[in-house]
């Protein structure tokens, strides 16, 4: 479906939710598109390159409407390498410390690296004259009318307008050298790099320059962290912390839990997330529980807004071997220890120490 691999896990049909399995992410540090997570809230919409239309309004000295071509011949085109994360990815980490009803059990596979070509946002505020306030939202609107939102309406986010201004926030219309599939938001979607993936809205048609976030259900009540006591059910619009900056992160890729492997050196990897704006210092490996560790070998990444990936290689003798990884950022930051410790009942930003067991024969 949607020209996906046959072997991605499904969680939904419609709408459309699904990932990789790690060992497939695990085979390139670009993700192909066959292979890249698709997070999904409503239909999806059938929009071609010439139908679609962009309109920037709001606190703007001229407001336009913008067409494909114009924004292709008026603004320089940027390629910005990007890892997109789900902030509900490893969820089921915690789902297996409390249960989260009605939200799917992700693995480890909502998160994917393209690379992402279109129009600096930056340019196109500029463009319009948005004004020069600091405190200022820049919304963004796209035409998937979500029936989980309360009431339904389109979905939607915002930023805050210094992100909005940085070089790496697109309107891109390509993927990995392609054009932009439908999928993944195609003609024209927001990628805002080392943000939640929530906010880079796909098919997006409308861009507006706002005093304060949205109040589009997706900005105000969903995506936000709510007490570990707090009823999701009677939680409203303002409710919990709002989510923007994705937090500091890394996984295995290569095994699964309960992976047999035979004796002899065994090489595990996955890849490290530095939060927002920060880079992978270091990735350490423990097989007796995190009393001691290893220093695995980091790849040099794609830039600034791409995962990091890491290998390490050690020597498994026969029966259980237990594996521990964390990362550390450049202000020496590491993850909490147990998925216990960051469980909040939507089940968003588990970032804590992944853990498994390998069978050695
Ligand atoms: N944009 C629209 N219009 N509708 C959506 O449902 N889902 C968001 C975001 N943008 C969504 C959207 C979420 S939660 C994520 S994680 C990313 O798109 C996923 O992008 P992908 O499907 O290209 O991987």
């Amino acid at each position: 479906m949607w020209d996906k691999r046959s072997d991605m896990i499904v969680h939904e049909q419609d709408p459309f939710n699904a990932e990789p399995t790690p060992q497939v992410l695990a085979e390139s540090d670009i993700t192909p598109v066959d292979a890249f997570y698709s997070r999904n809230h409503g239909p999806i919409p059938a929009i071609t390159a010439d139908d679609w239309r962009l309109d920037v309004s709001g606190r703007v000295e001229r407001p336009h409407v913008f067409n494909l071509d114009e924004i292709r011949q008026r603004f320089t085109t940027h390629a910005v390498t990007a890892t997109l994360q789900c902030a509900g990815n490893r969820r089921a980490g915690l789902i297996d410390v409390r249960p989260i009803p009605g939200e799917d059990p992700w693995g480890s596979g909502a998160v994917s690296t393209a690379e992402w070509r279109g129009a600096r946002l930056a340019d196109i505020l500029d463009a319009v004259g948005a004004e020069d306030d600091p405190d200022l939202h820049v919304a963004f609107t796209g035409p998937d009318v979500s029936e989980v939102a309360t009431p339904p309406q389109p979905y939607g986010s915002s930023i805050d307008i210094a992100k909005a201004r940085s070089g790496e926030v697109l309107l891109a219309w390509g993927m990995n050298c392609q054009p932009l599939p439908r999928i993944h938001g195609g003609p024209v979607r927001i990628v805002v790099p080392g943000y939640i993936g929530a906010r880079s809205v796909k098919w997006v048609t409308a861009i507006t320059v706002i005093d304060a976030p949205t109040d589009n259900y997706f900005q105000a009540s969903a995506y936000r962290i709510l007490a570990p006591d707090a009823d999701p059910g009677a939680a409203g619009p303002g409710d919990g912390i709002s989510l923007s900056t994705l937090p500091l992160n890394c996984d295995v890729l290569t095994h699964s839990d309960g992976d047999r492997v035979p004796a002899g050196p065994v090489t595990v990897g996955g890849y490290a997330q530095p939060g927002n704006g920060r880079r992978i210092e270091r990735v350490d490996v423990s097989t007796d529980g995190g009393t001691t560790w290893n220093q695995a070998e980091l790849d040099l990444p794609y830039g600034p807004w791409a995962w990091c990936r890491w290998t390490h290689t050690l020597c498994a003798r026969p029966g259980p071997l237990s594996l521990v990884i964390r990362a550390f950022d450049d202000t020496a930051t590491t993850q909490p220890e147990t998925p216990a410790a960051v469980w909040n009942p939507k089940g968003y930003l588990n970032n804590s120490w992944p853990r498994m067991t390998l069978h050695v024969t």
